[in-house]
């Protein structure tokens, strides 16, 4: 009978996750916000903003799972508007720099993308040799941390990411926590490594390592391998599958293709920004984003949509129903390249927005602009996704 009933959970979770796109439309209609039990779910643009901007009573869940990953302590990311999160988030702004993008960031990932596609022969694999290969060793050119093997590194940052941000699976779990510990000790050993024999390079590792040599509070090496682990496992899997969810975007609208081929060849950046935003709207990273409600509260307040949200209640704020929301989004089921930036919220929204955004729309588009350029470019199958990740999106170009 449990075993029935399993069966039927998972098969009602696969169709909703195949339907949300509907679901959520007829929710932003019917009711906005629902509670059931421990959770609520928000639906609403401008009912998810509040959410999200509402960070003390609407809570990140991270910090027990993060507190597994780093082995007994946290990253910025699960935690609470505190003195230490300011403290962290600084820092490693420090260290990773906005000006760093146009200097050592786009040069690195337009090249590397380039080199990859010229030397794959016409046929490649995009998420196994391009998507998820570049923003791996970007963290080794920029971090200067590449991995102990490129390949499991990239797995490591997956499965953790996986465990953090999704449903509890004991197989995760394990396999998450085993990649953890492999890549706390292949950090501890590069900052050791880099302390014993330093070399004069201008990355993130050696900007934390002159902190901790002026006295800067939480650069401790301990410091700094949590911060570098958290930015590594929110770097890697999030790159790729936007990498290749926008190309599979265009694959399937052939005319968007052309266009899109024709702003990479014309080297139309800011346009190929667009088209990554607008693909990644119609096929998002993610439902939403979680949180946890720290005391009741009423979203929506004075409105017939209000809804009380209990104290305890586990949220999403559904980013994915936001972004296409009427109300706010002008035609949001159509593809346009005119949107303003706030009509997005791939990355997040309030005090947690990704530490990394705009490294994202400077990667994002790099990895896709060097496919894009190629001649006589078709995709040979469907991108295949195990959940939550694309695992494959075969291509040929030239000849
Ligand atoms: C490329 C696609 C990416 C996507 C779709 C993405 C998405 C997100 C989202 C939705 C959040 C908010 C999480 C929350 O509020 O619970 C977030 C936060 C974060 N992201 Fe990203 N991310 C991406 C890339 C990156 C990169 C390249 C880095 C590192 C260089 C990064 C580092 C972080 C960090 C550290 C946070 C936490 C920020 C904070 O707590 O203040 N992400 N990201």
């Amino acid at each position: 009978m449990a075993n029935i009933s399993k069966t039927v959970q998972e098969k009602l979770t696969q169709w909703a996750l195949a339907h949300l796109d509907g679901i959520f439309a007829v929710l932003r209609i019917v009711k906005p916000n629902v509670v059931f039990k421990d959770n609520a779910l928000v639906t609403r643009f401008e009912d998810v903003t509040e959410v999200l901007n509402r960070d003390w009573i609407f809570k990140v869940p991270y910090a027990e799972k993060m507190d597994k990953v780093t082995n007994g302590s946290n990253f910025f990311l699960g935690m609470e508007n505190t003195e230490q999160y300011t403290r962290d988030v600084s820092n490693m702004r420090i260290a990773a720099r906005r000006e760093d993008i146009p200097e050592i960031i786009k040069p690195f990932v337009d090249q590397t993308s380039e080199e990859i596609l010229s030397s794959a022969n016409g046929k490649m694999d995009v998420v196994q040799q391009l998507s998820r290969v570049v923003p791996t060793r970007l963290i080794g050119k920029y971090f200067g941390t590449p991995g102990w093997n490129e390949t499991e590194f990239a797995d490591a940052a997956t499965i953790m990411f996986q465990y953090l941000f999704y449903p509890d699976d004991p197989e995760v779990e394990k396999k998450a926590l085993q990649a953890a510990e492999q890549t706390r000790n292949y950090l501890d050993q590069a900052i050791t490594d880099r302390k014993t024999n330093p070399v004069n390079t201008d990355d993130v590792l050696n900007r934390c390592l002159k902190l901790q040599a002026a006295g800067m509070p939480g650069m401790t090496d301990l410091d700094i391998r949590n911060n570098l682990i958290g930015l590594i496992i929110g770097a890697i899997p999030t790159t790729s599958k936007c990498a290749a969810v926008t190309l599979n975007h265009l694959f399937n609208n052939p005319e968007l293709m052309v266009e899109a081929q024709q702003a990479a060849r014309a080297n139309e950046d800011d346009k190929l920004i667009q088209f990554v935003q607008e693909s990644l709207r119609l096929n998002p990273f993610a439902a939403g984003i979680q949180r946890v409600c720290a005391e009741d509260y009423v979203v929506a307040k004075g409105t017939l949509r209000s809804t009380k949200i209990p104290k305890g209640a586990r949220v999403l704020a559904a980013t994915q129903s936001a972004m296409m929301d009427g109300r706010k989004i002008k035609k949001p089921k159509e593809f346009h390249l005119d949107r303003p930036a706030h009509n997005y919220m791939h990355f997040g929204f309030g005090l947690h927005t990704c530490f990394g955004q705009y490294i994202n729309l400077t990667q994002i588009p790099g990895i896709v602009k060097a496919v894009l350029k190629q001649t006589n470019l078709r995709r040979v199958s469907e991108m295949k996704v195990e959940e939550p990740f694309p695992v494959s999106l075969e291509i040929e170009y030239g000849n």
